[in-house]
């Protein structure tokens, strides 16, 4: 299986790393306008095989502004898109959708062009607007075109848990805890299902102070923006490690559930909005959405989630081919 990873950034980078150290894939290319940037981020990490063992190889690509060379990209099943630029302190998400949006709408119509059977992640942000830009632009059908966010965000929603339970007197890890975010990804607006979370099965409603479950949801939905300021630039490790795990759901054909940003036809009453949902994802790409009964507090948060992303997807303008 042959892995493309657009944009060799950060994000880009990692995920190419994660791919490379899990070893299940046969290739990985990274590609990126910026000229020796992913032949030598290639170089890096193929120089880390034989003491982490793995034996993916990672190659690096130019392909320059003026003139898009995508070729090295040929035949791709799966295509991650990481392009854009990353918001810095005191920015939104949502901020970035000018610039990001023909980024995203170019380099998808090249991937797609050497890839046509590709799936493609999209990771770039205000990223449930540019899934939507996606699926508009390129007319993929829904289930080849996944948005990596609630992954992310469920990550994120495990590790303030775990420390709170622990601070609780409750000694839990993230890897302890089950639970999901559904919704935008973004600060105001992503949904963490706090009701629905457990500590090896317990909810963890019963063992936390309401005050503290609810400090921990708000950590989580400003979880990018802490680190956008700790970092003075937008994280890599945890958005790179989950779009390599969405990646290994679909290489691997592990039917898995994880919330995903897909374009809704009908499920939880929206239509032609890309919004976090859970999904079941396996070779197919997305296979399957699980329409939730939300609690009435969850069902009014997600439909302000709902609002919001479709108001930012208003502001796509002309990127969007119509
Ligand atoms: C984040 O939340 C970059 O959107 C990404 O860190």
């Amino acid at each position: 299986m042959k892995v493309t990873v657009v944009g060799s950034g950060n994000v880009g980078a990692t995920v190419a790393n994660v791919l490379a150290v899990k070893n299940f894939l046969d290739e990985v290319v990274l590609i990126d306008i910026k000229e020796g940037l992913s032949e030598g981020k290639a170089m890096d990490i193929m120089q880390t095989s034989h003491m982490l063992n793995f034996d993916t190889t990672v190659t690096g690509a130019t392909s320059p502004m003026d003139k898009p060379d995508y070729s090295a990209t040929a035949n791709s099943d799966v295509v991650v898109i990481t392009s854009g630029i990353p918001r810095k302190p005191g920015m939104s998400r949502e901020d970035l959708i000018g610039v990001n949006s023909k980024i995203v709408g170019g380099v998808v119509d090249e991937a797609l062009k050497h890839s046509p059977n590709a799936i493609f992640i999209i990771i770039s942000n205000p990223m449930d607007a540019m899934t939507y830009l996606t699926i508009k632009n390129s007319k993929l059908p829904r289930n080849r075109v996944i948005g990596q966010g609630g992954m992310l965000d469920s990550s994120r929603f495990r590790y303030f848990l775990a420390q709170a339970l622990t601070k609780a007197g409750y000694p839990a890890t993230p890897t302890d805890i089950d639970g999901m975010v559904i919704g935008g990804h973004s600060d105001k607006t992503m949904v963490p299902l706090a009701s629905l979370a457990t500590w090896r099965g317990i909810p963890v409603k019963e063992l936390l102070s309401e005050e503290a479950l609810k400090d921990a949801v708000e950590q989580t939905k400003v979880g990018g923006a802490t680190l956008t300021k700790l970092l003075g630039t937008s994280a890599w490790y945890a958005p790179g490690a989950a779009a390599a795990a969405l990646v290994e759901a679909i290489a691997l054909d592990a039917k898995k559930l994880i919330p995903c940003c897909v374009y809704l036809d009908g499920e939880y009453g929206e239509k032609d909005l890309c919004i976090g949902v859970p999904v079941v994802l396996g070779k197919g790409g997305m296979e399957k959405i699980v329409d939730l009964k939300l609690d009435g507090d969850e069902k009014a948060k997600f439909a302000e989630s709902v609002a919001a992303a479709r108001n930012t997807n208003a502001n796509l303008g002309d990127a969007l081919k119509g």
